[in-house]
C-alpha cells in the first residue's frame, strides 16, 4: 500500500466527468487499498479516484464506522433535507455550510465487480453524495451556501 498525493482545487482533473472502472483486476485493488491509506492518513469522510489523479469512477468513504468502497457509484434514491459544515481534502481550509439529502441510496459495484446497494443516512449520505459529485467534475465549494472560518486545531 502506498499513501498518493492529493490533488487540490486547481487541478483541471477535478472538473473533468470520470470514466466508468470496467475491469476489476489487481490494478483497481491496489488503488483502492492506497485510497483508503490514503484516506485514513489525512483524516478525511471520504477520497474520490480524481483526488489522487486518476479519472475513474471510485470513491472510498468511512463515516466513523468502517470503510465502504464504491465502484461507479449512483444515488438511486434520495429524501430530505441535511445543512451541516462540509470540507474537502482538496480544498484545504475551506469549510461551509451545504444542505445534502439526509438519506440516500447508493447502487454501486464492490471491488469485485459485484452489485450492491446501500442506505446511508447523516454524514454517511454526505460524504456519499460530496464524493460522488466529485465522479462528474463537482466540487463541494459549487455548493456551499456560506463558508466559515474554523480555528485551527491544537
Ligand atoms: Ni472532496
Amino acid at each position: 500500500m502506498a499513501i498518493r498525493k492529493i490533488v487540490t482545487k486547481e487541478d483541471p482533473i477535478l472538473r473533468a466527468k470520470c470514466r466508468t472502472v470496467e475491469k476489476f483486476d489487481e490494478k483497481l485493488w491496489q488503488l483502492l487499498d492506497d485510497m483508503s491509506e490514503t484516506l485514513y492518513k489525512a483524516q478525511g469522510v471520504g477520497l474520490a479516484a480524481p483526488q489522487v489523479g486518476i479519472r475513474k469512477r471510485i470513491a472510498v468513504i468511512d463515516p466513523g464506522d468502517g470503510l465502504i468502497e464504491f465502484i461507479n457509484p449512483e444515488i438511486i434514491k434520495k429524501s430530505g433535507k441535511q445543512r451541516d459544515i462540509e470540507g474537502c481534502l482538496s480544498c484545504p481550509d475551506q469549510w461551509g455550510y451545504v444542505v445534502r439529502p439526509n438519506k440516500c441510496t447508493v447502487r454501486a459495484q464492490d471491488r469485485n465487480g459485484e452489485f450492491f446497494e446501500l442506505r446511508l443516512q447523516e454524514l454517511a449520505c454526505r460524504a456519499a453524495c460530496h464524493e460522488i459529485d466529485h465522479l462528474d467534475g463537482k466540487l463541494f465549494l459549487d455548493l456551499v451556501e456560506e463558508f466559515v472560518e474554523l480555528a485551527e486545531e491544537a
